[in-house]
């Protein structure tokens, strides 16, 4: 479903030109779980990012589902954000002046889903993530796993293919975190494709395959059974 073609990334300032992806060439598969891994700076974040259709390469092809990204229109582009992936991040990336409700109904509002379907996925979703009783909180008001259970709902809530989760236990604590990555192997075993950026082992023993980067460039790849 996902495949890159020795993609590049420069970052260029007045200063320094960075070279924050030097030639990735990966596969993923519809249903697989990727760990993806490697020292701080070596550019995770980056692929992550032009992954999920947030950033744009400099050099190379991404193609998703079979259609090459560049030749997307910005319309295109912002659909599939949309409706085909969801996002996970370390910091949660709450709206602090939206209730969890509304965060989580948020997607739905940019689809454009009608109130009666919108109501029913959000409780769905709210329900599923055990974070029902809090609907009415805002995000300051919630703990750090809370937060991170409405971030997931948030991204589950347009039933996307593919998750993308930047280091998504990073703020969290351990008990927390491992709640976290059991709901995300749920989703995976219910069918969705998850790419998942860590620094922890542990969480990456969830993945079925580890990509590990360095200097913008995959290093190894690992195969769990
Ligand atoms: N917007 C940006 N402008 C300039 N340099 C950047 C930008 N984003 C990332 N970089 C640089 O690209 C490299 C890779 O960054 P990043 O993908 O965030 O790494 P990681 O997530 O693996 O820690 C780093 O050297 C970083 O400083
Ligand atoms: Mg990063």
């Amino acid at each position: 479903m996902i495949q890159t073609i020795n993609l590049q990334k420069l970052f260029a300032t007045e200063e320094v030109e960075t070279t924050a992806l030097n030639g990735i060439n990966m596969e993923v598969k519809d249903g697989e779980f990727v760990a993806i891994m490697g020292p701080s700076g070596c550019g995770k974040s980056t692929l992550l990012n032009i992954l999920g259709l947030l950033d744009n390469p400099s050099e190379g092809e991404y193609n998703f589902y079979g259609t090459e990204v560049a030749k997307m229109t910005e319309r295109q582009r912002a659909q599939l954000r949309k409706g085909s992936i969801g996002f996970v991040f370390q910091s949660f990336n709450l709206i602090d002046e939206l209730t969890v409700y509304e965060n989580v109904e948020l997607p739905l509002l940019y689809l454009k889903t009608p109130a009666d379907e919108r109501k029913k996925r959000v409780e769905e979703a709210l329900e599923r993530m055990s974070i029902m009783h809090r609907r009415n909180h805002f995000p300051q008001q919630l703990s750090g796993g809370q937060q991170q259970r409405t971030a997931i709902a948030r991204a589950v809530v347009a039933k996307p293919k593919l998750i993308l989760a930047d280091e998504p236990t990073g703020n969290l604590d351990s008990k927390n975190g491992e709640e976290v990555m059991k709901l995300l192997g749920e989703l995976n075993e219910e069918g969705t494709t998850i790419i998942m950026v860590t620094h922890s082992p542990y969480d990456a023993g969830f993945a079925h395959r580890i990509v590990n980067l360095f200097d913008g460039k995959v290093v190894t790849e690992n195969f769990h059974v």
